[in-house]
């Protein structure tokens, strides 16, 4: 059998910012066979890849000038019961795979619920909210070796996971393809509550003994009511990262702007709320040439009038360069540019 490649491939279905961009080549991936044979292609061979999930991490500045795989490896198994080892395809929608696993009384991961995307890129970025990551539930991954083609496990360690980061993001940067994800849930599960608003959250909804879906539903109601929907207004989430600054700079800050909005850390640097700092540079609900930042969370920018991703890059310069004049702060882009 051959596996047919779309050429010339508009992704604007395929980004949740909405934008335009063509990949040269183009193909969907249902199972590790059809992978095994577009491996063997010509075109496979011959071109750069990009592995899409729902893309929403994703910022196309330019049209990709290679193959772009969409990763529609489905299924969902528990794989040991007495262990509560739950193991999804990567293409399998993530808060999908949350709602299952409530659903089964699986509880670590309700936190995470609503989160955009497929389960293939959870590990990427160590996906996390509301005081969960989820290197706090891994298991371990099977990933493709892109030039190999070998399958490779990767235990915890091995995928090197920090905030917002993971191997896959630097050293073994387009060198593997995640196939599946296992994690380890739990039924007698600790939930956790502190963080944020949720308890504000469950008092609202007076549910004074929460289970992990009062926790689920808590967490869906506070995201909704500040972060945008990418079916009505294109984004990626946190377009920046919180960043990390030392305890002297924490100080200094603080100093400064008595109102500053950050977290101790157990190193003893503290991470700064960068939507804070972006607020405080006057720049929520800023636009510029069709791109905005979000007038809701100043983190996330926004495609608010057909922009191109140029130009939501090029905003993304300037808060850059206005956090830094006013903060002597620099934020880091958390979303992947291509
Ligand atoms: P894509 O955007 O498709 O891909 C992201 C990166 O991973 C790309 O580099 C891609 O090449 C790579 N990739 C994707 N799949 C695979 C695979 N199978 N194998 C190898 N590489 C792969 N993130 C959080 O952490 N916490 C949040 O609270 C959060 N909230 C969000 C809210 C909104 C409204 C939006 C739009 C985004 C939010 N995000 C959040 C960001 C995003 O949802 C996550 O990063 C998510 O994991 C991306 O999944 P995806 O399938 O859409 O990945
Ligand atoms: N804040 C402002 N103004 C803003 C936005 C935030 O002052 O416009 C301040 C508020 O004081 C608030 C604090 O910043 O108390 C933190 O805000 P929030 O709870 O909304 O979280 P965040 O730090 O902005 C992070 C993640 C989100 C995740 C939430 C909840 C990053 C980069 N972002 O945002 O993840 O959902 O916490 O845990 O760590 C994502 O990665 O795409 C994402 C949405």
């Amino acid at each position: 059998m051959q596996m047919r490649f779309e050429e010339h491939k508009s992704l604007k279905a395929y980004n949740t910012f909405g934008l335009e961009a063509f990949a040269k080549y183009f193909i969907e991936i249902n199972n590790v066979k059809d992978l095994e044979l577009v491996f063997k292609d010509p075109i496979y061979l011959s071109h750069q890849k990009l592995i899409l999930g729902g893309g929403s991490n994703i910022l196309f500045t330019k049209d990709f000038d290679g193959l772009a795989i969409k990763n529609n490896i489905k299924g969902i198994e528990i794989t040991n019961a007495n262990e509560c080892i739950v193991k999804a395809g990567a293409g399998e929608n993530w808060h999908e795979f949350v709602m299952f696993c409530i659903d089964k009384g699986l509880g670590g991961i309700e936190n995470l619920s609503l989160i955009p995307g497929c389960v293939g890129a959870s590990p990427m970025q160590n996906i996390g909210a509301y005081g969960v990551e989820i290197k706090d539930v891994f298991y371990e991954l099977n990933a493709f070796n892109l030039t190999t083609g070998a399958i490779k496990t990767f235990s915890k360690e091995e995928c090197e996971f920090g905030y917002r980061e993971s191997v896959f993001k630097r050293k073994y940067k387009d060198r593997y393809l995640i196939v599946d994800v296992s994690f380890k849930l739990s039924e007698d599960h600790k939930l956790s509550t502190h963080y944020g608003a949720i308890n504000d959250e469950l008092k609202k909804m007076a549910i004074e003994k929460p289970n992990i879906k009062d926790v689920s539903n808590a967490v869906i109601a506070i995201r909704q009511s500040k972060l945008p929907d990418p079916k009505e207004i294109g984004n990626a989430g946190s377009f920046f990262k919180n960043p990390e600054v030392s305890a002297e700079k924490y100080k200094s800050l603080k100093k400064d702007f008595d109102a500053l909005v950050a977290y101790p850390l157990e190193n003893g640097n503290y991470k700064l709320a960068a939507g804070w700092l972006i607020e405080q540079s006057g720049l929520k609900g800023f636009e510029m040439n069709g791109a905005a930042v979000h007038n809701k969370q100043a983190l996330v920018l926004v495609n608010k009038n057909n922009t191109t991703g140029q130009n939501i890059y090029q905003l993304s310069d300037y808060v850059l360069s206005k956090v830094f004049d006013k903060f002597g702060v620099q934020l880091e882009r958390e979303v992947n540019i291509i």
